[in-house]
């Protein structure tokens, strides 16, 4: 297979995740930047049924570093971009997800989850409440055919039962830049002063000429940043005024990966699925308290009883020196029990040793822990470690 070959020899951290190669390569589907990306030297990869860059020309790791250290573009338009429209839209969204958008104020956002009736995680996704009568809706491109699915089954529901909901799948391109320069990038191309769009919120703008951009600040890098959703035509030109900055650099799917895992942050389908519930995956943080009280989100019976109960297993961090900890090394105990398993893992570039994330036994959950993971069939020692590991540098004001 030409394009796993691709990656084991352009990216050295085994890049995999459950979505990678799993469609035949004449069937990708590719953004408005495919060509823009290879004229730029980008190793096109599989990724969730699009072919996308995994890198460019620089190594993962000085790619990883200079999003740390200033500023780089990804794409991200194969994520699925959803307007809710309707004066019913509100009680539509949360319908389906656990966070209270009533209570969003305009143009402000939030990390949410699509949970099924048994409390397991369909997508994770951010929900904005824009001033302009609709919710701007981001998912994974990896969920997109589930998630329009589920929206579209519960529109039906809610248009039968006379509620005033529209659902309309936008055809944007999505680009995020992300870094600690970024504002300084944009604000060049921006009338607006960048400095009151704080984290989590989200704007419409003219950027560098583009009209219609949908400015969000957001990311999953862990670092300032923002996501702009902006009309197919003009995402080329966008990219390469942004590109034009000598502090930017492109950047692909291997930095994104190691740069969220950094964060804390998870990858659905490895991370986070159908069969982990919001306290399992110690996401509780994302359902609204209102939410919390009425139960009346897919799933609460399920999720809500947990918060108290506590779980068997919980996502935890590792951190380990020596070989690299991937997804699937078992984690053991200090007697050599299998507790758990590593659900995303690779060597940290900032902090240069091995990161990993995973769920174990709650016994074994708390901050501190001595545990040990299975490689190569030999255990070696890890600890469980808080998360974010690199601090996050949220702009908030
Ligand atoms: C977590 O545990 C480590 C020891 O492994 C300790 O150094 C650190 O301060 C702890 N962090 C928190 C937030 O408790």
């Amino acid at each position: 297979h030409r394009l796993k070959s691709a990656v084991a020899v352009f990216h050295p951290w085994t890049f995999t995740t459950s979505l990678m190669f799993s469609f035949p390569q004449a069937a990708l589907k590719k953004t408005p930047l495919f060509d823009f990306h290879r004229d730029q030297g980008g190793k096109m990869v599989e990724f969730a049924g699009w072919s996308m860059p995994v890198q460019y020309k620089d190594s993962h790791i000085a790619s990883h570093m200079h999003t740390r250290e200033h500023c780089s573009i990804f794409d991200v338009s194969h994520m699925l971009q959803t307007n809710v429209h309707g004066k019913d839209r509100v009680k539509f969204m949360e319908s389906l997800v656990v966070a209270d958008i009533a209570e969003l104020k305009d143009n402000q956002g939030t990390l949410t989850l699509f949970t099924n009736e048994k409390g397991g995680i369909i997508d994770d996704l951010i929900v904005t409440k824009t001033d302009q009568g609709y919710l701007y809706v981001v998912s994974n491109a990896g969920c997109a055919d589930k998630d329009s699915a589920h929206m579209k089954a519960r529109l039906a529901e809610f248009k039968y039962a006379g509620f005033d909901v529209d659902l309309e799948f936008l055809d944007c391109a999505l680009i995020a830049v992300q870094g600690p320069t970024m504002s300084r990038v944009l604000q060049a191309g921006l009338k607006e002063d960048l400095s009151k769009l704080t984290f989590m919120t989200s704007a419409l703008a003219t950027v560098f000429g583009v009209p219609d951009c949908r400015v969000t600040r957001c990311g999953y890098t862990g670092e300032d940043g923002v996501e702009i959703s902006i009309p197919e035509s003009r995402v080329v030109e966008l990219t390469e005024k942004l590109a034009a900055n000598s502090e930017v650099k492109l950047a692909g799917l291997g930095a994104r990966d190691s740069l969220r895992l950094e964060a804390g942050l998870c990858l659905y389908g490895n991370d986070i699925d159908e069969t982990t519930t919001p306290v399992e995956a110690t996401l509780v943080w994302t359902i609204g308290k209102r939410r919390r009280q009425a139960k009346d989100f897919p799933g609460a019976d399920i999720i809500v009883p947990q918060i108290k109960a506590k779980t068997a297993r919980k996502r935890v961090g590792l951190v380990s020196t020596g070989p690299p900890v991937r997804q699937h090394t078992p984690i053991l105990s200090p007697d050599g029990k299998v507790i758990g398993e590593v659900t995303s893992g690779c060597p940290s570039p900032c902090l240069k040793n091995n990161i990993a994330m995973g769920y174990v036994d709650a016994a074994f959950a708390k901050n501190g822990t001595g545990i040990q993971v299975e490689v190569r069939k030999k255990a070696v020692p890890a600890t469980v470690s808080k998360m974010p590991f690199v601090p996050t540098k949220y702009y908030t004001g």
